[in-house]
């Protein structure tokens, strides 16, 4: 797995993804919306039906603009706990989650998702939308996870993939390698975010190779599911 990073520069990985969130923070959503076809809203509700297990605490990890939270909190009563390196994705949640009047139900604060700031066997489910292929060390992000949760604890993980069939994967490796970095720049003034969006997508490690680090660290019941015919993966474990 190469090291990729946003912009290239002497600094860590940690250090420039808090840079570009920072900076590409107030149009997030919009772009969200845009690039997604809207289809992002669907990812994060079904990835939520997979907890199944009456959570009472939830951790969102990578929590950005707390769109993952806030469904959670649609389709279940728990407390919710959102964490993000960046301070402007996370000013951005608040202010949404004030909107809802959520505040009792939906606390963010910023937190690095590999030095979780809480005691072991916590929550009883954990949410990453979109965020474990920025974690600068991938397993000690999961090792979090996994510490955190309570045992039979549930973790949902979404990412972005290559869907592997014709024609949707020709089309799709236009669209999102070439189209979606130039709207991605256009609309968010940032000239590397959206080159950064396929690169490092293209560069994770998908299906079998994740579930075997999921199941390395100590999950059990490992599941892969394609959403979108491939464009997303959602992965589903358990502690
Ligand atoms: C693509 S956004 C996803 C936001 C949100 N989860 C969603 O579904 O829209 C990725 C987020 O991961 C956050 N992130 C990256 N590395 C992180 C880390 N080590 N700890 C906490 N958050 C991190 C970024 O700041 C950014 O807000």
């Amino acid at each position: 797995m190469k090291n990729i990073k946003p912009y290239n520069t002497h600094e860590g990985k940690k250090q420039e993804v808090t840079k570009m969130f920072d900076n590409i923070a107030y149009r997030y959503d919009l772009l969200n919306g845009i690039l997604s076809l809207g289809l992002h809203k669907y990812w994060r509700k079904t990835a939520i039906s997979y907890l199944n297990n009456n959570p009472k605490k939830i951790l969102d990890i990578a929590t950005g603009t707390a769109d993952f939270a806030i469904s959670a909190r649609k389709f279940s009563k728990a407390k919710i706990i959102g964490i993000d390196i960046s301070k402007n994705m996370i000013n951005i949640g608040k202010n949404k989650i004030k909107k809802l009047n959520l505040q009792n139900n939906i606390h963010l604060q910023i937190g690095d998702s590999e030095n979780l700031k809480f005691n072991d066997n916590y929550f009883d489910a954990t949410t990453v939308g979109f965020g474990v292929r920025n974690f600068e060390n991938l397993e000690k992000g999961l090792k979090e996870i996994y510490r955190t949760l309570k045992k039979n604890g549930i973790v949902t993980i979404l990412e972005p993939s290559n869907p592997e069939k014709f024609p949707l994967k020709q089309i799709f490796n236009i669209y999102f390698n070439y189209l979606l970095p130039f709207f991605g720049k256009i609309i968010s003034k940032n000239n590397r975010a959206y080159k950064y969006l396929p690169e490092s997508v293209n560069n994770f490690p998908k299906g079998k190779v994740f579930i075997k680090k999921l199941e390395k660290i100590g999950f059990k019941k490992c599941q892969h599911i394609k959403l979108s015919s491939g464009i997303v993966d959602l992965y589903v474990a358990i502690k």
